[in-house]
């Protein structure tokens, strides 16, 4: 495996791939890597001749600068992780490389990035379309690969490049869960042995909503936070109930044919955690 740390390192990597018309795919990460990342390496590998994960804990998305100091690293056994993966360039840029000057762009996602995780983390998604843009023009992929795990990041990261007119396709890859289904997240390695088992609750709460028949999304809302909160350790921020199509809350499942999405966020002690189940074929009532 190729590490890349500077544009010139990564761009001179690429040029005779790029030049001999290879497939070029990339899997924007924060490092701390587990079994969801190297899902999408593998998906990435499968649809692609040469695979590039990225490793930079972006500052410009974290809106609570302790989170940003507390956040995991470990860019050594990120490196081998990737390597025996088989990716073929891990990049770790620094934070220089990847902002010579203050990125001031802001970008206007409309309700998609005024609700859910836009709402509880004002900025975040600003930051996360200025690094990976940045990361798609560095780099210039083919194909980038996200997880269904962060729903709204893969709805605002596709806007972004529908936006910019940027030649690249946004492919979603599914969440991969712990065994008693919490969806694997960097931050999970914050949580203490207890609040790890207890937020095993989160997901089972989702499919169990997601097998009701007949509710409408208050009284699933209802149903959900109830349940997680009677949990001491969770505390549950929001329950939204949404259009898979353009991420849009719903109240009333009349009349709707398309699948629907369940998006939540969670709080543990001090770290806060994010899921979603898919409702598909909602039954109309
Ligand atoms: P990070 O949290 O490191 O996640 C990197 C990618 O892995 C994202 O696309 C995320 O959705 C996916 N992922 C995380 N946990 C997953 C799981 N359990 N199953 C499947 N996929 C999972 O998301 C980010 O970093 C950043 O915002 C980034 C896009 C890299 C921009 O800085």
């Amino acid at each position: 495996m190729f590490v890349a740390k500077t544009i010139q390192e990564i761009r001179r990597f690429l040029a005779p791939a790029r030049r001999e018309g290879k497939g070029i795919g990339l899997v924007p990460t924060m490092g701390a890597l587990h079994s969801g990342h190297l899902s999408l390496v593998d998906c990435c590998m499968s649809e692609n001749d040469i695979t590039v994960a990225s490793v930079f804990v972006n500052p410009a998305q974290f809106n609570d600068p302790t989170d940003l100091e507390k956040y995991p690293r470990n860019p050594a056994r990120d490196m081998e992780l990737l390597s025996a993966a088989g990716c073929d360039i891990m990049f770790m840029p620094d934070v220089k490389t990847i902002y010579p000057r203050p990125d001031r762009r802001t970008f206007d996602f409309g309700e998609l990035g005024n609700i859910m995780e836009g709402k509880f983390r004002p900025g975040h998604f600003n930051g996360v379309a200025q690094v990976v843009s940045r990361l798609l023009s560095i780099i210039r992929p083919q194909r980038a690969y996200f997880g269904e795990k962060d729903i709204q990041q893969l709805a605002v990261v596709r806007r972004m490049t529908l936006m910019l007119g940027l030649p690249v396709e946004i492919r979603p890859c599914k969440t991969i869960r712990e065994e008693n289904g919490l969806a694997m997240s960097s931050r999970n390695e914050l949580l203490t042995p207890k609040q790890r088992e207890n937020a095993g609750l989160i997901y089972s709460t989702l499919r169990e909503a997601a097998e009701m028949k007949g509710k409408e999304p208050g009284e699933l809302k209802i149903f959900v936070t109830k349940k997680i909160n009677s949990n001491p350790l969770l505390e549950v921020e929001y329950f939204e109930i949404v259009r898979s199509t353009d991420l849009r809350p719903v109240e009333s499942r009349a009349g709707l044919d398309e699948d629907l999405i369940g998006c939540i966020a969670v709080r543990t002690g001090s770290v806060r955690l994010i899921d979603n189940v898919f409702f598909p074929n909602f039954d109309p009532l």
